[in-house]
């Protein structure tokens, strides 16, 4: 199987109303267009999808926009610690979605195509679904619905396109079993790992050119969305995000800083819910020439409050 990007993801929150303020305002993303789903209408005679641009579903989930995609991420209402709620992982087209079904089924994983109308509520051509072995939803697809009208608030611009909307880093109980089936299964390949600690470490994987799109870490028996990262395409983007951070008095939970395996100069921030929030630029590109590295340590210079003893303290309020 060969996965081309992370294409969506689904959060979920207690409050998604606060994560469309977070998101707009300090983020500088941009409400849907059009909810996922939804009909457009017909722009060139006035008319518009109902929601008018709201990006707020009537289940009051709420739906952001970076780039020409439709929508990126969703935050969905919820009164439990949600967290991730699934990932959508881009394949090529048709052909290769029944293929990538009919692989994971013949190797006993659950998988299942979905309907029409369940690929319409994510705005794509065609999905299936299955699960990854720390129990995350994953939505395989093809064909997302593009709406090339993006605009920031906040003047933001991302690093997307065939590197998709950015990186994971998760938290996994089972390194060997998630290592088996991102790697064998979905074609992930091993860009870098880490080991902190007995029984902690971190492996970075890649899809496409972007370094890492999935951070699998090993930190005690925890299943959980760590961080999240938006690559912007000019350092001051950055600078004024974490302008923006500090004025609104959100944590930063790691300060300014370059990473080795990356190379991405970035903060850390806590986000309305849960998880943190990585924003950086400058991220290198990888190519098949790509050889996978071993390091000591996390960071040329900064990131300070990113340690390992951070990160199980991080991993410790996940789970509570
Ligand atoms: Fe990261």
């Amino acid at each position: 199987m060969k996965v081309l990007s992370l294409g969506y993801l689904g959060i979920g929150a207690p409050d998604p109303q606060q994560w469309l303020t977070y998101g707009m305002e300090i983020l500088g993303l941009m409400p849907a267009r059009a909810l996922p789903g939804e009909d457009w209408g017909v722009p060139m005679v006035g008319s518009g999808p109902a929601s008018s641009g709201s990006g707020v579903g009537e289940d009051g989930s709420v739906y952001l926009k970076m780039d020409e995609q439709q929508w990126r991420i969703a935050v969905h209402p919820s009164q439990d610690n949600a967290g991730l709620m699934y990932m959508g992982l881009e394949l090529a087209a048709e052909q290769e979605l029944r293929e990538a079904v009919l692989e994971l089924q013949g190797q006993d994983i659950k998988a299942e195509m979905g309907s029409a109308e369940q690929a319409r509520q994510r705005s794509v051509s065609g999905i299936a679904y299955t699960q990854d072995p720390a129990g995350n939803k994953i939505e395989l697809y093809y064909g997302p619905t593009k709406d090339f009208n993006f605009e920031s608030s906040r003047q933001m611009k991302f690093l997307t396109g065939d590197k998709g909307l950015g990186h994971m880093n998760l938290f996994v109980a089972d390194l060997d079993a998630c290592r088996s089936f991102y790697s064998d299964l979905l074609g992930f390949k091993l860009s870098d790992y880490m080991e902190f600690a007995p029984g902690m470490s971190v492996e970075f994987y890649h899809c496409n050119g972007r370094h890492h799109t999935l951070g699998l870490s090993k930190v005690g028996d925890l299943n959980a969305l760590h961080h999240l990262m938006l690559e912007t395409t000019d350092i001051d983007m950055v600078g004024r995000c974490l302008d923006r951070v500090q004025k609104a008095g959100i944590k930063v939970t790691s300060t300014l800083g370059r990473h080795v395996n990356d190379n991405i100069l970035s903060f850390y921030m806590s986000s309305p819910f849960g998880f943190e929030v990585e924003i950086g630029y400058d991220g290198v590109v990888v190519d098949e020439n790509w050889r996978p590295r071993q390091f000591v340590e996390g960071d040329v210079w900064g990131h300070h409050g990113l340690d390992p003893i951070a990160i199980k303290e991080t991993a410790e309020k996940i789970k509570v």
